[in-house]
């Protein structure tokens, strides 16, 4: 550590140092300690850059006791704030640079001490986790400790590695599936995490949204337990989240006028058509689901004579129902207007539970069949055929492409031919006959 010969006042120095390092880019991080001002309550202050609508700002992380509370601020008046609080309620500021790190510390007669570190090229506390993300910010650390994922000081707790891994992957995933998305740029985007459990990915969401991407948007929870919805709704207010929120209900009753992005992890057996068939009656242009439980089309499946022997295996029965099951949601979701994917989006290793089916809409003009787009649909079996329908019904007015529906149709109904499908939940929602 070095201690600097200047005729400078410490504090005064520190406080240039600060203005020139906002003002030439150079500013990485400042965080604000020893906190001696009038809430008890209050820990630290930590202060980053971001980006809000395209201009440079400076976000504050207030942490305290039992809440974090996030404030951003122009730089300019970011620089007048913490000019008044360094040395008045914080009596210890670490200013990170990328050329080094500036300390001033004042001992109990209020005396100020400069001195200077290495530079920081990684997030001081958290670990290597931690560090290997950027696509999270720095103020993600206030709902992973109080949703348990890790302690104060950022490390991640015994037995909670794999839904950390989880959530970072996630949002990577989110991240190149936003990019080959057409998402609406004239306005915050809806996004609806259906059967969202404790919230780990829809805060995750709201965080790469809103603080990482640039992307302003309103996320909401949809769970059909109600104590999840009330810690995540307090949660949420904690970590001063106004872009978020969580209703109680189920995924085939919620109600939504906009959607722009529908996720949808683990939510079990048929859940998830209920969830494709809100994103795709909504209009979604990105729908990410990651199915599980499997069962519904189980004791339907007939298998080919030549897999009865293996089929008496329970193990194989499962995959085979998992297979028939995503491969239809696929070819349905195509017919629907969608590109689809599916891929493991975290290694086996880590959960069993890792088949992910992403699908963006095509855009205009090359858009297929007609689905209801009134309340999700019970009936099976419709009388035209979807391709040759108007599109009228669906946003955006697009044309049909006959054809290529037609073909998207035929390859649906050959799957559930060839496994002997002759009803799953999509498909009803989709008023889409498998038999015809
Ligand atoms: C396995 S958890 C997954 C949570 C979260 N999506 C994740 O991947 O971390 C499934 C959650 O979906 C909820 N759920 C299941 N079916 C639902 C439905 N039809 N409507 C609303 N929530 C549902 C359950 O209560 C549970 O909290």
């Amino acid at each position: 550590m070095l201690v600097p010969m200047t005729d400078t006042p410490p504090r005064e120095d520190f406080l240039a140092q600060l203005g020139a390092s906002v003002r030439d880019g150079t500013f990485v991080k400042l965080t604000l300690g020893k906190p001696r001002g009038a809430d008890p309550t209050l820990r630290n202050l930590l202060v980053r850059p971001i980006t809000l609508r395209g201009a440079a700002h400076l976000s504050f992380l207030w942490r305290h006791d039992r809440q974090d509370i996030t404030k951003n601020h122009a730089p300019e008046d970011a620089i007048t704030e913490l000019a008044a609080l360094i040395g008045g309620d914080f009596h210890s500021a670490h200013l990170f640079t990328t050329g080094r790190m500036t300390q001033l510390e004042f001992n109990k007669k209020g005396l100020p001490r400069l001195s200077y570190g290495p530079a920081a090229d990684a997030p001081a506390a958290g670990g290597h986790d931690r560090a290997k993300s950027r696509l999270l910010p720095e103020s993600s650390q206030a709902w992973l400790e109080k949703l348990g994922v890790t302690t104060a000081t950022g490390s991640v707790r015994e037995g909670l590695a794999d839904k950390h891994r989880q959530i970072h992957k996630f949002v990577e995933i989110l991240s190149h599936l936003v990019a080959e998305a057409a998402l609406a740029t004239d306005r915050p985007l809806e996004i609806a995490d259906m059967g969202c459990g404790k919230g780990y990915l829809t805060f995750a969401t709201c965080d790469y949204f809103n603080l990482v991407a640039n992307r302003p948007a309103h996320v909401r929870g949809i769970e059909a337990r109600a104590e999840l919805v009330t810690l995540c709704n307090r949660l949420a207010r904690d970590t001063g989240r106004t872009g978020l929120d969580f209703v109680q209900g189920t995924i085939a009753s919620s109600k939504l006028a906009t959607l722009d992005v529908l996720i949808a992890l683990h939510a079990c057996d048929t859940a998830t058509d209920d969830a494709l068939a809100k994103g795709v009656q909504a209009g979604a242009a990105l729908i990410v689901v990651a199915p599980c439980c499997q069962k519904e089309l189980r004791p339907q499946l007939a298998a080919a004579p030549v897999l009865a022997p293996a089929l008496r295996h329970g193990i194989f029965q499962e995959r085979h129902a998992e297979f028939a099951t995503d491969a239809l949601r696929a070819l349905l979701l195509e017919w629907a207007g969608y590109d689809t994917k599916v891929f493991e989006f975290i290694s086996t290793e880590h959960t069993a539970k890792n088949l992910m089916i992403a699908a963006t809409k095509r855009l205009p003009g090359d858009r297929p069949g007609q689905i209801p787009a009134g309340p999700l649909s019970r009936s099976e079996g419709c009388a035209t055929d979807p391709g040759l329908a108007a599109a009228s019904n669906r946003k955006g007015g697009a044309v049909p492409r006959p054809a290529r529906t037609e073909e998207a149709a035929r390859k649906v109904r050959e799957l559930a031919a060839f496994y002997g499908i002759k009803s799953q939940a999509l498909a009803r929602h989709f008023s889409f006959s498998l038999s015809a």
